[in-house]
């Protein structure tokens, strides 16, 4: 909890000390806007005209994020991953139902177990989909609730963010959702993940020190559209 504590702290800092002026400065003023030129004439990615607004933290974590597939041999402390599993159950969701179970499994002997259940349904690649990770997470949605999906993504991302503000690195796995649900030994590993009756699993995540800073996949701006 003390990790939640300096971000909770941070956070009311930064609110108090950013977006002075509506954000509608130029980044080159170093306010955190993001109306240079190139954004404007659409010539840059949106990665790129929000990078430099390194002023407000939330901004600057969202935007610095990047998925992690190369780990240190390093474990994160239960504590650090109580902390990041606490800001994945305060993401927005449906009617607070909290539609979601989260399994958090750093014993290597299981991590192996789970390892020869995906290699049965998808060989090597199945086997090394985790990037050697020393943490995995195994996510579940209520399969009575219909918007429990995303109620997860949202857990996931509240996750991966607030991981990589302490330093550690993650990646979302779908992979080995289908290898273990496919496999012919999956139940060996739900069994072990032991989710409650009425939850099926729906997405995983890998966590660990980064061994690798990964430049930003390109990101298509006219995805996103004002509507006049
Ligand atoms: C639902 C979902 C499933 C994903 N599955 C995998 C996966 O199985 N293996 C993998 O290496 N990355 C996986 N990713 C990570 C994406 O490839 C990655 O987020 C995307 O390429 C953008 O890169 P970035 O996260 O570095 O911005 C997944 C991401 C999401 C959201």
């Amino acid at each position: 909890m003390r990790y939640l504590k300096s971000i909770v702290c941070g956070l009311s800092l930064l609110a108090a000390v950013s977006c002075g002026n509506g954000g509608k400065q130029a980044c080159s003023e170093g306010a955190c806007g993001h109306e240079t030129a190139e954004c404007a004439a659409g010539e840059c990615t949106a990665g790129e005209c929000v990078k430099d607004c390194g002023e407000n933290a939330v901004i600057e974590n969202i935007m610095s994020r990047r998925s992690i597939r190369k780990y240190k041999n390093k474990p994160v402390v239960r504590d650090v991953m109580q902390d990041i599993a606490m800001c994945g159950i305060n993401a927005p969701n449906g009617q607070n139902k909290q539609s979601w179970e989260v399994r958090i499994v750093d014993n290597p002997e299981f991590q192996n177990e789970i390892k020869a259940v995906m290699a049965a349904a998808g060989g090597e690649r199945a086997a090394g989909c985790f990037y050697n990770a020393p943490v995995w997470v195994f996510i579940a949605r209520d399969n009575g609730y219909d918007f429990s999906t995303i109620d997860c993504g949202l857990l996931a991302e509240n996750m991966m963010l607030s991981a990589h503000s302490l330093g550690v690195g993650s990646v979302c796995l779908g992979s080995p959702v289908r290898f273990i649900l496919t496999s012919p030994e999956r139940d060996k590993v739900l069994s072990g993940l032991g989710f409650s009756d009425g939850y099926e699993l729906c997405l995983c995540i890998a966590f660990g020190y980064p061994d690798e800073t990964p430049a930003a996949k390109p990101r298509d701006i006219n995805k996103v559209r004002f509507i006049d």
